[in-house]
């Protein structure tokens, strides 16, 4: 399977209470980055935390921040996740007429642009973006809460986009969230994800690290 799988624990599923204990326990777990979900309560009808807790996190922490925007009209608050320290940011393509602008001004800020994608919509309309972001967030749940099941279909849909990505001959990354489990993290990886975010199954267990290195054991192929 494939080898170098990073391994991203949403905060969603974290105490929230306790979140810099949280940002720590993944740190120590040798995570890759803390996925931190903002949602607006209109784009979905939940609603989490912004560029405030974002900054209050970042000031300790060590390990980079993979923000991915659950909100509509991304573009008018996005420099306050950027400026707070974001390293990765994520749009959604349901969101966001102006992919382009928004990869343009992302990158010449320093971090790296994706745009995300729900389930219910076509892979092929990203077809001219994948030439142009660094990575696709494959929605394997409809976004909103944490928790959810796994859809069945999403392993298709990775390799779909896949092989999408491939006959345009461009490097885009393919990240996949929503209930990602040692259960389907090897199958994923071995349709073309280099990216898996978990938040039930790094923090639901109890013991981060054990949540962590299950994910990349499965997603590498080595035991457990
Ligand atoms: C869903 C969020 C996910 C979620 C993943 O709307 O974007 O990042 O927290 O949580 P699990 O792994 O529990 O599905
Ligand atoms: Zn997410």
């Amino acid at each position: 399977m494939t080898a170098a799988v990073r391994i991203a624990p949403s905060l969603l599923s974290a105490d929230f209470g306790r979140l810099d204990e949280s940002v720590s326990a993944c740190e120590r777990a040798g995570a890759d980055f803390i996925h931190f979900d903002v949602m607006d309560g209109h784009f979905v009808p939940n609603l989490t935390v912004g560029p405030l807790v974002l900054r209050a996190l970042r000031r300790n922490a060590k390990i980079p921040f993979d923000v991915h925007l659950m909100i509509e009209e991304p573009l008018r608050t996005l420099d306050q996740y950027l400026e707070a320290g974001a390293v990765r940011v994520a749009v959604h393509v349901e969101a966001e007429p102006h992919l382009h602008r928004f990869a343009q001004h992302v990158r010449e800020r320093g971090v790296s642009p994706g745009v995300a994608i729900n389930p219910g919509t076509s892979l092929a309309v990203l077809d001219e973006a994948v030439r142009f972001v660094d990575f696709v967030l494959v929605m394997t749940v409809n976004p909103g809460w944490g928790g959810q099941s796994f859809l069945p279909g999403s392993v298709a849909r990775v390799r779909e986009l896949s092989e999408r990505i491939r006959s345009r001959g461009v490097a885009c990354e393919i990240a996949v969230d929503g209930g990602i489990t040692p259960g389907n993290a090897g199958a994923l990886a071995g349709a073309g994800a280099g990216h898996l975010v978990a938040g039930s199954s790094v923090f639901g267990g109890g013991d981060v690290a054990a949540g962590v290195a299950a994910l990349r054991e499965a997603a590498t192929g080595l035991r457990a």
